[in-house]
């Protein structure tokens, strides 16, 4: 008697558990797996735990979506237990990655920057990446944040990191190109802004430069110091509509594919070398990297790994150079890892096209660490 008991609450159990499941099919819920839809009839859904296939007429004829309401509500707030793995669009033109963790209004600022982009009718996805913090829980807010984004010019997916990436992680390996892909990528922490011409720019450099085995990328930036201490931003002579530049500029970065992929197998093997420190001489960078290796922070510094890459291989980073100090991006200089008070600074963006960007010099001018031009 016992026993039959025993198995009929088994059987209740399992008939419990079926009816979830099936109860979740009709919810919008990462157990939703066959995306039944109980409330909102076909909401348009660009969120890519499914892969929609990039060609879709429904992608093309894509609609306006419903003005967009980033504030948790009823309806998203149920954040996936295990979360899905990322999910990756093959043959894209342009790949734009945004690393975010903790700061789901800057992200929201980008993202819609990011929608208002000229993209040239391309095939463009946008790839959230969301970071976990050293306990592996990751932010609500920026979830819901980049569920509840639109995108009206492509598709978007949110990944969110398996276990603690920082900002290598984040940097280093969220983008995997191939050998022979031809899509263009960029990199955008959250604390940019972008240039409604960023992408036009980007294709015409990539263009002009991606043969030039010396140019590992581009920056988007237009503001920087001179990383060899000199006085003054950086910056070439106004007839130059681009230079070439020893260090990376991390405020938005396209990288070569070529020298990616080189850069991230060299740093494979050289980041296991726990004697090896990557210490370029001569460089503000090196010095700050000392100073974070003393405090225990120097991980927060990936460019240093990038830096000396691009020193041991003599290789270069393309710059814009445009009017009056303008960018194809702006960064707002938030609290987070790289400014310890949050100020609330914005350089001008690049407002208009400048026809000089169709005639790209075949030979941009190189600058040195402190701004000198000089013979490559
Ligand atoms: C995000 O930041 C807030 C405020 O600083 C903090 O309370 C929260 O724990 C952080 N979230 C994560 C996942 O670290
Ligand atoms: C750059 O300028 C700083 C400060 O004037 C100087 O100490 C340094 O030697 C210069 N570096 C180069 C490569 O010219
Ligand atoms: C690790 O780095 C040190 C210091 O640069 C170097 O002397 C050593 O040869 C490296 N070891 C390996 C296995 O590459
Ligand atoms: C640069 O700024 C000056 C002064 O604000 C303005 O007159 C000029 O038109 C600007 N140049 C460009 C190319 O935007």
């Amino acid at each position: 008697m016992g026993r039959m008991k025993a198995n009929d609450n088994g059987i209740k159990i399992i008939i419990w558990v079926v009816a979830m499941f099936l109860l979740l099919q009709f919810l919008d819920y990462d157990w939703n797996i066959f995306n039944f839809h109980l409330f909102g009839g076909s909401r348009l859904n660009n969120d890519i735990h499914r892969n929609i296939p990039y060609d879709s007429s429904e992608f093309r004829a894509r609609q306006i979506d419903p003005p967009l309401n980033y504030e948790p509500n009823a309806h998203i707030a149920i954040i996936p237990f295990g979360t899905p793995p990322p999910v990756h669009i093959p043959d894209v033109d342009a790949r734009i990655i945004v690393i975010t963790f903790n700061r789901s209004h800057s992200l929201r600022r980008l993202l819609e920057s990011l929608n208002k982009v000229d993209y040239l009718d391309d095939k463009v996805v946008i790839e959230i990446w969301i970071d976990r913090n050293k306990d592996n829980e990751f932010d609500e807010k920026s979830y819901v944040t980049a569920k509840n984004f639109n995108f009206d010019k492509g598709l978007k997916t949110i990944n969110i990191q398996k276990k603690h990436a920082g900002i290598y992680g984040q940097w280093i390996w969220t983008w995997r190109p191939t050998k022979d892909t031809k899509e263009i990528c960029v990199i955008l922490e959250d604390d940019l802004s972008v240039s409604t011409f960023f992408y036009r720019y980007l294709k015409k450099v990539h263009a002009q430069y991606d043969h030039r085995p010396e140019v590992n990328g581009y920056a988007l930036q237009a503001a920087s110091l001179k990383h060899g201490g000199g006085k003054g931003p950086l910056q070439a002579p106004d007839e130059n509509i681009v230079f070439l530049y020893p260090v990376l500029g991390s405020w938005g970065f396209s990288p070569s594919r070529d020298n990616w992929i080189g850069f991230q197998n060299w740093f494979r093997e050289a980041h296991k070398n726990q004697t090896f420190l990557p210490l370029v001489p001569g460089i503000l960078p090196t010095l700050w990297y000392k100073k974070e290796l003393k405090a225990g922070t120097h991980e927060n510094i990936w460019t240093m790994w990038q830096i000396y890459y691009a020193y041991s291989k003599n290789e270069r980073t393309l710059y814009p150079n445009f009017p009056n100090k303008t960018g194809m991006t702006i960064n707002w200089r938030e609290n987070g890892l790289h400014f310890s008070k949050a100020v609330e600074v914005a350089g001008p963006l690049v407002e208009s096209w400048d026809e000089r960007i169709e005639n790209l010099p075949d030979e941009p001018v190189h600058l040195d660490v402190n701004g000198t031009i000089v013979k490559y």
